[in-house]
């Protein structure tokens, strides 16, 4: 067996986006010896591109606005599928959340009073939207990334973590690697918390970094985790889709909230035709739905995509308030935005689905895990609301932090871990050195991201679903055997190899999951079940896969059922 260096801490925090970081920062504040351990440099996290800004009732803008009509917003944007409970909790939590970032140092764009400002964003009744520019999440992490630092939490940068480690049914730590030198480590922990981010990686068009390889979903998803909703994948209405090497970036959903205007190439307001009462401000799936219908009918731009004008504001205005969109735009694609229309379409954004958790705690179904931020699921149902996200990870963030810390608390003393564990899975990260094969991860890797874009993507039949789930056994196959040249140190394609075998079994996951739900809502579109089941069966289960023996199970659990004060809050207004 190779050798590996040991740390030991109570509570032991993976992924340092804004999620983990606050889980850290709670859990460190709690008393719990914490560590954060992220696979990327600290402060690189696609929380930076949730850039148009925090959604929090703070009514500083519109007076009118409370925890009760975000929470209701919530609910119906996320088309009845969410947890109740979370998204109760992240209604009442996020204005408080909001301030205390403030407390901490986060510098908010003001109103003339002096307070919070809020702009508009899609699904949300009021301007809700607290934000720096267009640069929020940047701000977010760097406010937290100084707390957890000066805090004294320890950070581990550049660590890959290939497996959870179990004994006795509960997950006492951590195993991987240094992408530096490519040796091994271990992090004994009385509790875990996963807050890795999301999938994205796995498709052709994003707007996720080389990060987002569904590290957390698969590493919970085999330490014996459920992952529920997993079939509603968010396809951001507005990437850049020109030039082919930006293909995916994201354009904020400020510059829609800015007053932003969309058309197709002939110069129709096209929302007019799907969401007439809201516009280019309605939901993510129905806008991202929108586009998607004008191209393919013939009425996209030249490189496939609509046209997102907001050159009638003025040109001052648009740079104060949209800088980063406008240095993107000028420095990427030699258009001016002040002037000129930008071209955009979907790009993969977000899963809503993941790790199911406690609300109040963030504890997984196995003892010892818990889990924050997007690689969770239940908050957000089928379709997340833009701005949901960055108050999720910080209310959800702390209560994981909290939870993971009483329960390292409870549940004492450092128990042992399985030698044969991880001499297996040191087995199975190494293989790919021994291969003799011609194709590499990066091969596969595109052969992936075709296959869930073009069969598993925005819209979806049945049969194309078939189509990706029939090819993963073999595709799986073709896995063990690809090869990587050179050492284990800093060597991206043997990264690159362990990244597809998490990918490969969330891909499955996703497929599998949509497969199985066979109605169209939110994010979710079937083209063979195009009806939403209002009010019926489907609106009653969230799916639901576990992983035994090597193979993914897929059912049904039926959703926790909405208190009636709650209820009728909703169909009040609804
Ligand atoms: O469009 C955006 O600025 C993204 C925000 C979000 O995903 O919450």
């Amino acid at each position: 067996m190779a050798e590996y260096q040991t740390h030991e801490y109570d509570v032991i925090v993976i992924g340092a986006g804004g999620a983990g970081l606050r889980a850290a920062i709670e859990s460190s504040a709690m008393g719990a010896k914490t560590a954060l351990v992220c696979k990327s440099l600290l402060g690189k996290a696609h929380t930076v591109m949730a850039e148009g800004g925090m959604a929090a009732a703070l009514a500083n803008v519109d007076k009118a606005d409370n925890w009760q009509t975000h929470f209701r917003d919530t609910v119906l944007g996320g088309k009845y599928m969410g947890n109740w409970r979370m998204q109760q909790l992240h209604a009442q939590e996020s204005p408080e959340r909001a301030l205390e970032l403030e407390r901490w140092g986060a510098v908010f764009d003001r109103t003339p009073e002096g307070k919070i400002n809020q702009r508009a964003f899609g699904g949300h009744t009021w301007k809700r939207l607290a934000h720096v520019g267009d640069r929020t999440g940047l701000e977010m992490i760097r406010t937290l990334q100084d707390k957890g630092v000066h805090q004294g939490i320890d950070v581990f940068m550049e660590c890959t973590i290939v497996e959870l480690l179990k004994d006795s049914g509960r997950v006492v730590g951590a195993f991987g690697y240094w992408r530096e030198t490519g040796k091994f480590v271990v992090f004994k922990a009385k509790a875990v918390v996963m807050a890795t981010g999301g999938i994205g990686k796995m498709f052709r068009v994003t707007s996720n970094s080389w990060e987002y390889t569904a590290d957390g979903h698969a590493l919970a998803l085999r330490a014996g985790a459920e992952l529920i909703d997993m079939e509603f994948v968010q396809f951001h209405p507005t990437g850049m889709v020109w030039p082919p090497g930006v293909k995916g970036i994201l354009v904020t959903e400020a510059v829609r909230g800015e007053g932003g205007l969309l058309k197709n190439s002939q110069g129709e307001r096209f929302m007019e035709r799907y969401d007439p009462k809201r516009m280019e401000l309605s939901t993510r799936d129905q806008v991202a739905k929108a586009i998607y219908t004008e191209v393919k009918e013939g009425r996209g731009t030249p490189h496939g995509g609509v046209w997102l004008d907001i050159s009638h504001k003025d040109a001052e205005y648009i740079k104060k308030k949209l800088p980063s969109m406008y240095h993107q735009f000028k420095d990427l694609a030699d258009v001016d935005i002040t002037t000129s229309p930008m071209e955009i379409g979907p790009t993969m954004h977000y899963i809503m689905g993941g790790i199911r958790v406690v609300p109040e705690s963030g504890a997984a179904t196995v003892p010892g895990l818990f889990a924050c931020g997007e690689c969770s699921g239940g908050m957000h149902g089928g379709n997340r609301l833009g701005g949901n996200s960055l108050s999720d990870l910080l209310v959800f963030g702390k209560r994981a932090g909290e939870g993971a810390a009483l329960f390292a608390r409870d549940n004492g003393a450092h128990v042992g871990f399985d030698d044969a564990q991880i001499k297996r899975t040191e087995q199975d990260v190494l293989r790919p050195f021994e291969s003799r094969a011609s194709h590499t991860p990066y091969d596969l890797h595109f052969e992936l991201q075709d296959l869930m874009q073009d069969n598993v993507g925005i819209m979806r039949t049945g049969d194309d679903l078939k189509t990706a789930i029939a090819v993963f056994p073999a595709f799986n196959e073709k896995l063990r055997g690809a090869r990587v040249e050179g050492s284990r140190m800093f060597n991206p394609g043997w990264h690159l190899a362990w990244d597809m075998v998490n990918m490969l079994l969330i891909a499955e996951v996703v497929a599998r999951a949509a497969l199985q739900r066979e109605e169209s809502r939110g994010a979710h579109t079937r083209l063979d079940f195009p009806k939403t089941d209002s009010g019926g069966y489907w609106e009653t289960v969230n799916s639901c896969a576990t992983y035994e023996d090597g193979r993914v199970g897929m059912g049904l659990i039926p959703k926790p059922v909405m208190p009636a004060e709650l209820k009728a809050l909703v169909d009040a207004t609804a």
